[in-house]
């Protein structure tokens, strides 16, 4: 019997890669995503690739008696958790929406797994829980809850959530995961990344200056204390990122009771060394200028990525210039994303 697990938000950019990945390592993901930042063509590209159409339900997570139906009408063995709203400038215009869509979802989702006597769940947490990190690479054990923002606020409120009730039921067995910078794509072409409107994030936005839909990349600072004056980031395949959730399953079937593990390559990319790797893997010249800092942005964030590796035997396998072609090739193939 294939072992059931609920995917919430997995039509979204890394659900929907997990459950890929979940159908191949044969898994069934049952997916449940209230479509407010995905598309349900999703689901066919999935099918695409794997040859499996995979159950979805449209709900959003708050809702305790549609949720409760679908754990009534399955066998759930785990949760991954990706539901949750993503955007750090939108959340600092409507905090009110972050707390409660975060949050509230996650609430809603425990009381609803304790019912049905589900006690297994991974969640969806960042390294924005670091803040502004004291030193990197970041471990594990360096200190969170120095939030800069509301979303990264519900991540840390979360998190400590999650603690707790690991805490009062010791039969419960919760991962969290703190993703770094998730880029790339397929490498089918097939799926990948799609913003609504302007992209806030890097890559998408280099892709959109690639595909002329967006003029030039503007560099938000270049008299950092780094390598060449730019931010520093982890970027992480969202492939191997997708990995790491199966594997985080496997620890999950041994009962652990709670783990925390960074997901992150362990390498610290600046912003002009992606710009060139795009430009070297496509061939394809990046118009930038220089501008101020972004407020709320920090120096340097990357992970130590040790401890996933000992636990887990996670090790990506893609470096920067393979997210950059996998990125373009999504983006080329699809410049308008998943609509038509
Ligand atoms: P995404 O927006 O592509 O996917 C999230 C999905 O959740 C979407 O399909 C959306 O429709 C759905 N959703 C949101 N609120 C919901 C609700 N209340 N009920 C049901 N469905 C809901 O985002 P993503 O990049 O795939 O991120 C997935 C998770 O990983 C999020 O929790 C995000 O905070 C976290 N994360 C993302 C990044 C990143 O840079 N992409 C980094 C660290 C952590
Ligand atoms: C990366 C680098 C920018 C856009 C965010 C969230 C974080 C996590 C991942 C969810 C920085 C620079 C960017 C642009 C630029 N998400 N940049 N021009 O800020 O590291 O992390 O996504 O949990 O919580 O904060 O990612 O891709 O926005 O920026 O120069 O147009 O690129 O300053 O150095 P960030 P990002």
């Amino acid at each position: 019997m294939k072992k059931q697990i609920l995917v919430t938000g997995g039509l979204g950019f890394i659900g929907s890669h997990t459950v890929v990945e979940l159908i191949q390592e044969n898994y069934e993901p049952v997916i449940v995503d209230n479509l407010c930042n995905s598309k349900t063509e999703v689901l066919n590209r999935i099918k695409k690739i794997t040859g499996v159409k995979p159950e979805f339900i449209e709900l959003d997570v708050r809702d305790e008696e549609k949720l409760s139906k679908v754990f009534a009408s399955h066998n759930i063995f785990a949760v991954i958790h990706f539901a949750g709203l993503k955007a750090v400038g939108e959340s600092v215009q409507k905090p009110q929406l972050y707390y409660d869509n975060n949050i509230g979802s996650t609430e809603v989702l425990l009381k609803v797994m304790d019912k049905y006597n589900v006690k297994n769940i991974v969640f969806s947490s960042s390294a924005t829980v670091y803040g502004n990190p004291k030193r990197v690479p970041i471990y594990e054990t360096d200190p969170v809850g120095e939030f800069t923002n509301p979303y990264a606020e519900t991540k840390v409120r979360i998190e400590e959530m999650l603690i707790k009730l690991s805490k009062q039921d010791p039969k419960m067995n919760i991962a969290i995961l703190r993703y770094f910078n998730p880029i790339g794509a397929h490498k089918s072409g097939l799926m990948g990344e799609d913003p609504r409107g302007i992209p806030n994030n890097l890559m998408p936005y280099v892709t959109q200056v690639a595909v002329g839909k967006l003029p030039e990349l503007s560099i938000f600072g270049n008299d950092y204390p780094t390598k060449d004056g730019t931010g520093v980031r982890d970027y992480i395949h969202v492939v191997d990122l997708a990995i790491g959730h199966v594997l985080t399953l496997k620890k999950i079937e041994q009962n652990p009771g709670l783990v925390i593990y960074n997901l992150g390559t362990g390498v610290g990319t600046s912003v002009l060394e992606l710009v060139h790797a795009f430009e070297e893997a496509n061939g394809i010249k990046i118009a930038y200028k220089m501008v101020g800092r972004r407020p709320g942005d920090v120096p340097e964030c990357y992970a130590n990525a040790d401890k996933a590796y000992r636990e887990l035997g996670f090790k990506t396998k893609y470096n920067i210039v393979d997210c950059c072609r996998d990125s373009w090739n999504w983006q080329k193939n699809n410049p308008k994303g998943y609509d038509k």
